[in-house]
């Protein structure tokens, strides 16, 4: 067993940082401290009524609220806030952002419970990050300016995901490390260090009821990968959670592309750019692999609304630039 904990890992990881005001490691612990209180509700969610189901309120895109979401929206800005250095934080979860410190020099975009629809019946969910600068002078309010950096700009990413076990994962840009939650003693100990994705890949994931309703791009990348052809390893494995970040995490370990492109119904994608698709962009990148909106880089992308959505291809590099390649051809 490797005994190094997530809590170890990132003080080792600040002394690579000689003077570092250790506000980033300071984030990381709230986010780990949230992650815990979070994943145990979730792992008792079938027996805690008070937890299941939805909460009777709708979040800014009109997507039913579930109990479980606005508390873990809760707990995380609640752990942030403690800490002080956040100046401000962008949620899924409220129409505006909220400011939190003006001496903070950070700010935070998260999707505080992503795969919410899975909540009520034991599929994995998660919960994604994204941390900023802010670019607004220390000491004053936080503006909207703060939050729409594109994702290049990111100095910190990763996720927290609710499975069969928990496990936190997460890049400062200088690769990805993955650690995994023993709920007994309550630590994450570092089970996934240095995450690339795989040389090989083989799964697609997408939600195939809307491929009559995408571009034929798509349609035509969605035919490629079901045909049959021994030399390049076809068909492709279809896998779909409906939870991004369990979709994601399974596609790094085990080599693929995810897709949720433009339908005539979402003709901008479903997926927002600031908390689901540039964290783990940068993620994505960080393990060798490519995201983009089907044309450009996701984190290359100037952001002008706080709950932006953006057509995503997110995966091992091969693949998304095969969908790359049907989607130029269409045009
Ligand atoms: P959230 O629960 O945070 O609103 O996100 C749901 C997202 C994402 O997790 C998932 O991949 C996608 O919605 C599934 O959408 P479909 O049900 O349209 O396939
Ligand atoms: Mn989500
Ligand atoms: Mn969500």
């Amino acid at each position: 067993m490797n005994f190094k904990t997530l809590g170890e890992f990132i003080i080792d990881k600040q002394k690579d940082f000689p003077g570092s005001s250790g506000d980033l490691s300071r984030i990381l612990s709230a986010i780990r401290l949230a992650s815990k209180i979070v994943s145990q509700q979730v792992n008792k969610a079938g027996l805690a009524r008070h937890i299941l189901g939805g909460a009777g309120s709708e979040n800014i895109q009109g997507e039913a609220q579930q109990k479980l979401d606005v508390y873990a929206d809760e707990r995380f800005i609640e752990a942030l806030n403690n800490r002080g250095n956040v100046c401000g934080i962008g949620s899924e979860e409220n129409d505006d952002f909220i400011e939190l410190n003006k001496e903070g020099k950070y700010i935070i975009l998260m999707d505080p419970l992503d795969g919410s629809s899975n909540i009520d019946v034991n599929v994995s969910i998660g919960t994604i990050f994204s941390v900023f600068k802010r670019v607004s002078n220390v000491g004053d309010s936080v503006e909207l300016k703060d939050f729409l950096q594109p994702g290049t700009e990111q100095v910190a990413a990763g996720y927290v995901l609710y499975g069969s076990s928990t496990m936190m994962v997460y890049t400062t840009g200088n690769g990805v490390n993955g650690f995994t939650y023993d709920p007994g003693i309550g630590v994450f100990f570092l089970s996934h260090p240095d995450m690339t994705f795989p040389k090989k890949s083989k799964i697609y994931s997408m939600n195939e009821g809307n491929v009559k309703r995408s571009s034929k791009g798509v349609q035509d990348y969605i035919n490629y990968c079901q045909e049959i052809d021994k030399s390049t390893n076809r068909p492709h494995t279809g896998r779909y959670i409906g939870s991004l970040v369990a979709d994601f995490h399974r596609n790094l370990i085990k080599g693929g592309i995810y897709m949720y492109p433009a339908t005539d119904k979402s003709p901008k994608g479903k997926l927002r750019l600031l908390y689901e698709c540039n964290p783990l962009a940068f993620l994505t990148e960080q393990a060798g692999g490519k995201a983009s909106d089907g044309k450009e880089r996701i984190m290359e992308i100037k952001p002008t609304e706080l709950h932006q959505r953006v057509p995503y291809f997110v995966g091992n590099t091969s693949m998304v630039e095969k969908a790359e390649e049907f989607i130029a051809k269409e045009n």
